[in-house]
């Protein structure tokens, strides 16, 4: 029976699990070929300048055609979202070439994250707790760099690991990072980089007895035969713990009084464009169409507008966001930030 739900779910996950990715590309003298293909005007310039920094790699005239028209008609867009007075902003950065919709079909899967509450489990109890007004556990010095996840759906592996090493450094006052290409090579339940789940990442590094370091099995954007080595373990996982669902004040807890945590979002939009300052959007936070993982690491307050917000670390290099960061607006569940979310214990 167990096994029987085992392959149902494992099928439902590779058809239907998180993914997400970000673009790399190589030098070239780009920028000239785009001021020969396109002619010289200040949109071609800010074109070629964006190509040439962002090292793209166009292979035809049809092709820089195609992404300076896209890349026009998202600076625009992101001017004018600038101009609104938001308080957020949003900017260039490697994804500008492309839109939105095409980001989505490569790089966000709808997930099907039912998981049934009862199955949720929960040891700590955290009902009279009372959380910090603030926290952020970069702080603490237990919060690996942010990294690059490339070509491969793995927004799922790199959440994981990150909330895993978070809960390890903390636990035992390390600063040890965990391998991402384990996960992604070796959860079986799991699509590799097609996408996955963060809570069958914790149960399969459990039951696994442990994921190696970082360094001893690095990353490398694509997905292989699982290699893990039982001489490089730099964590243990025990188990994994769920938020109550949609509930953020329990989120505030666990994040305040225990450590990050891994959380589902709906990313749409103006979401890969953003530059800075606390996200909000009135377009996603439907709780069946979460399409993206990232690692909630602290929350605060802005002081001056009285807006308190969520600090989440993404997997998109530290080009984006806030030095890889987002913070985003907390208490409205924005982006369905809570419905979602769980956290290793560790040993
Ligand atoms: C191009 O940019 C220059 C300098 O920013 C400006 O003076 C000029 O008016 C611009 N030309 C057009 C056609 O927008
Ligand atoms: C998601 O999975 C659950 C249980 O595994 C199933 O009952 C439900 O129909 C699925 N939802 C979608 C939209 O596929
Ligand atoms: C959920 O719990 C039920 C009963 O407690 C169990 O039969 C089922 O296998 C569990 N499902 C998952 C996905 O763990
Ligand atoms: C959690 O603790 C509260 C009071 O401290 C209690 O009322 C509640 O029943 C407990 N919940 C669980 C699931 O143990
Ligand atoms: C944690 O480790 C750091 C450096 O390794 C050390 O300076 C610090 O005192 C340690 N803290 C505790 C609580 O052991």
């Amino acid at each position: 029976m167990m096994t029987r739900m085992f392959h149902l779910l494992l099928l439902i996950i590779i058809v239907r699990s998180i993914a997400c990715s970000s673009s790399s590309t190589r030098p070239s003298t780009i920028k000239s070929l785009i001021l020969a293909t396109l002619g010289r005007s200040n949109d071609s310039l800010t074109f070629a300048d964006f190509a040439q920094s962002y090292e793209k790699q166009y292979k035809s005239a049809e092709e820089i055609h195609k992404r300076f028209g896209i890349f026009m008609d998202n600076f625009h867009r992101i001017r004018s979202t600038n101009k609104k007075g938001l308080r957020f902003t949003v900017g260039i950065n490697e994804f500008t070439d492309m839109s939105f919709d095409e980001f989505k079909s490569k790089r966000l899967i709808e997930w099907n994250t039912s998981v049934p509450l009862a199955n949720r489990t929960r040891i700590y109890n955290l009902t009279d707790a009372v959380a910090p007004l603030m926290k952020d556990w970069r702080n603490d010095g237990i919060i690996s760099p942010v990294r690059q996840q490339g070509d491969c759906f793995a927004c799922w592996a790199f959440s994981a690991a990150g909330a895993i090493e978070a809960a390890k450094n903390k636990l035992e006052n390390q600063t040890v990072t965990v391998s991402v290409r384990q996960l992604v090579d070796c959860s079986t339940a799991d699509g590799g980089c097609e996408g996955g789940r963060t809570d069958s990442a914790f149960l399969y590094v459990a039951r696994n007895g442990g994921i190696n370091s970082d360094p001893s099995y690095p990353y490398t954007g694509t997905e292989g035969t699982c290699s893990f080595d039982p001489n490089h373990i730099a964590a243990k996982v025990t188990g994994v713990e769920w938020v109550h669902y949609g509930d953020e004040e329990d989120l505030e807890k666990v994040v305040g009084l225990i450590g990050p945590v891994s959380v589902g979002i709906q990313a749409e939009g103006d979401f890969l464009d953003y530059k800075g300052g606390i996200y909000r959007t009135t377009s996603c936070g439907d709780p069946g169409k979460l399409n993206h993982a990232m690692l909630v690491v602290g929350y605060g307050l802005d002081y001056f507008d009285d807006q308190p917000y969520w600090i989440l670390k993404n997997s998109w290099g530290d080009g984006w966001g806030v030095g890889g960061y987002l913070f985003m607006e907390k208490g409205t569940n924005m982006c369905g930030v809570a419905y979602v979310a769980n956290f290793p214990t560790v040993e």
